[in-house]
């Protein structure tokens, strides 16, 4: 039977949902949080949405929970070389100066911050290939995500046609074997250089494991944060970024209201921010 979310639970499931993962969760979306939580409600058996709250915060396998019900309260909405006017510049600009400024054998880092299920960082490792980092050890693409289910299927590296809305059937063939029927795995070269990782872009430190890094996408993750969340993620991107590192947000994004010291850079059909070389 339908259980309904209340006033004061919708409430402190806003706060819940702020507190851990920084996103807005207004009044007007209350009805799709109720049906986002009811899954693990009825799995639990708990009679309330307050009891699957007290779960969350209290009972000893919260952990395991927390990354059973995040998926559910995710967008993974992406696609291979989504917002091309980006990919142009990182194309025929950021690649191409990132190769003079790293010289032969120098390596590569790119990260897709906010990756959803690697659509994103493959097509950056593409992406980098088709711009000469072939060589070993020239190229590291890190993907990494709040939400572990999109990890899992990102590790997996199988995708259907919906990913491929994007790209033409040429480019896919290229750079993905066919799988069955309406599926299609990417190919070791492509994936050789990629790992993934967990990451929460409203905690602190999740950049600590990773070498500074040369490029980071951070696309269609930031319009669903408060604008508490927006700075928070803004100063870890800042400190993930090597000085001299170039960040890409999507179309509908900007930092223009976080008083971060990126340097703001247009370009016809993108824009994006770099972090000074030297810090002031
Ligand atoms: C709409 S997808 C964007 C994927 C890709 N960047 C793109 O532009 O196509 C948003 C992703 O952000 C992730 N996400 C949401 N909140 C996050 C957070 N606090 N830290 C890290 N990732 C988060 C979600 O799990 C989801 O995979």
């Amino acid at each position: 039977m339908a259980v309904p979310l209340l006033d004061e639970e919708f409430r402190l499931w806003a706060e819940w949902i702020g507190e851990e993962l920084g996103h807005r969760w207004g009044p007007e979306r209350r009805e799709i949080l109720r049906t986002r939580l009811e899954p693990r409600r009825a799995a639990l058996g708990l009679e309330s949405f307050d009891a699957l709250l007290f779960h969350l915060r209290f009972h000893p396998e919260r952990e395991a929970e927390r990354a059973r019900l995040v998926p559910h309260l995710t967008n993974n909405e992406s696609y291979f070389c989504r917002e091309r006017g980006s990919l142009e510049v990182i194309r025929d600009e950021v690649l191409p100066e990132l190769a003079g400024r790293l010289g032969a054998g120098g390596q590569a880092r790119l990260l897709s911050a906010a990756c959803a299920a690697g659509e994103e960082a493959y097509t950056l490792s593409i992406l980098a290939r088709e711009s000469g980092f072939t060589g070993p050890g020239t190229l590291r693409v890190t993907g990494m995500d709040v939400d572990p289910a999109a990890l899992d299927k990102a590790q997996a590296g199988v995708y259907g046609t919906h990913a491929f809305r994007g790209t033409d059937p040429g480019w896919r063939d290229r750079w993905f074997d066919p799988r069955g029927e309406e599926a299609w795995e990417v190919k070791p070269e492509v994936r050789a250089p990629v790992r993934f990782l967990p990451g929460n872009l409203v905690r602190d430190g999740w950049w600590n494991g990773l070498p500074p890094q040369h490029l980071v996408l951070c696309r269609n993750v930031m319009i669903y944060f408060d604008e508490a969340a927006v700075l928070k993620a803004a100063q870890g991107l800042w400190e993930a970024l090597a000085p001299g590192g170039y960040l890409f947000l999507g179309h509908a994004e900007s930092l223009r209201h976080v008083p971060v010291p990126f340097e703001l850079q247009r370009r016809p059909g993108a824009l994006f921010y770099r972090r000074p070389e030297e810090d002031a």
